[in-house]
């Protein structure tokens, strides 16, 4: 029997990926950002172990029994054996690809919330089964096949994900792009608004958005292109309250293409405008003093959480800000508040 422990971090998108070309191959149709965070804080958990002893294969999600039809997780499996079965194995390992595989997996931080729990949890399946079944080379092609999102969390730092040309998804693929401390001693602030699951799943919300929003082919065809290459270039000059701005507008445009979409699919709630407001409030104040360096972000995914990217320098003011500004219940107190270095990529545990 062969046993593997892995984890991965989620990764949070400064330019979104929302709305597909091709559904089955989860083929994007713009180029997104992103930012993986830190082992430490929001991260998925999987442990796989394969036997030529097994049966059948089995898979367990926080801690309950789950049915292994899922189609995205039998695409990974499939895919991760295809691929072990090109190896060349010693002796009894030969036939290693077709041993059955029994899958433990857990989150630490709400499922289906908008907190990129798929992301992570796909991300560490692939890297889990590529290592256990020994697949070398790029698993974010793999992991993109579970969940979009989930083949950026492959990576650590900042990631850019091209949408690619191919018809088959081969040049679909998610490539880091700066280290982590690229932007030094970045701190991240996650305002749970809400911890519950989001009414509209990014799946089926995208893909209306795709099918109705006449706002979505400019964001396709001139504003996320465009938004891409400024990005890049304010990541290579590390221009800070660029980087702030093009974040912003990006969430806020993901948002608005959400509303334009019939019916509209309504993931911010007033809370989470307020803390938007309370932030470019901040900003305004940091633009008076001539700090703008000390900016901030906030980006928004398919649910009402706020993710805030702060300097270090300010992260402690601006925590202390919202928590005044929108203290939790007390039972909650800190806890729903999670900070986090962006920092790795899914990596290896004994
Ligand atoms: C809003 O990766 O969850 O978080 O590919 O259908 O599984 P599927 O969607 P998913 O979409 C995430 C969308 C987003 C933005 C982003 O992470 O880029």
């Amino acid at each position: 029997m062969k046993t593997v422990t892995c984890t991965a971090p989620v990764n949070i998108a400064v330019i979104k990926y929302w709305g597909k070309r091709d559904e089955k191959l989860i083929l994007p149709l713009n180029d997104s950002i992103s930012f993986t965070l830190s082992q430490d804080e929001m991260c998925a958990k999987t442990t796989v172990s394969i036997s030529p002893t097994f049966t059948e294969d089995k898979f367990w999600l926080n801690g309950k029994k789950e049915s292994l039809e899922n189609p995205r997780v039998q695409n990974c499996l499939k895919e991760i054996r295809r691929r072990a079965s090109k190896r060349k194995f010693e002796g009894s390992d030969e036939n290693v690809w077709s041993w059955h595989v029994h899958i433990c997996s857990e989150n630490n931080f709400p499922t289906a919330a908008g907190l990129a729990s798929s992301a992570a949890g796909y991300a560490c399946l692939v890297y889990a089964l590529g290592q256990v079944y020994g697949v070398e080379g790029d698993l974010s092609s793999v992991a993109r096949q579970g969940s979009g999102s989930a083949c950026r969390s492959i990576h650590g730092g900042l990631v850019r994900w091209y949408k690619g040309e191919a018809d088959d998804g081969s040049d679909s693929v998610a490539r880091p792009i700066a280290p982590p401390d690229h932007f030094p001693n970045l701190r991240v602030i996650i305002c749970v608004v809400n911890a519950g699951q989001k009414k509209t799943g990014s799946t089926v919300g995208m893909k209306q958005t795709v099918a109705t929003s006449s706002l979505m082919q400019h964001r396709i065809s001139v504003s996320v292109t465009s938004r891409i290459e400024s990005m890049m270039k304010a990541i290579k000059e590390k221009d800070w309250p660029t980087f702030c701005d093009l974040t912003i507008a990006d969430s806020n445009e993901m948002h608005a293409v959400c509303l334009d979409t019939f019916p509209p699919c309504v993931y911010m709630t007033d809370t989470s405008h307020a803390v938007a407001s309370l932030l470019h409030k901040y900003n305004d104040l940091k633009t008076i003093e001539s700090n703008i360096n000390h900016k901030v972000c906030y980006t928004f995914d398919a649910g009402p959480n706020a993710c805030i990217f702060a300097p270090e320098a300010v992260a402690e003011e601006v925590l202390a800000l919202l928590l005044q500004a929108f203290p939790p219940p007390p039972a909650q107190a800190t806890d729903d508040y999670v900070k986090g270095i962006p920092s790795q990529p899914a990596t290896l545990s004994k």
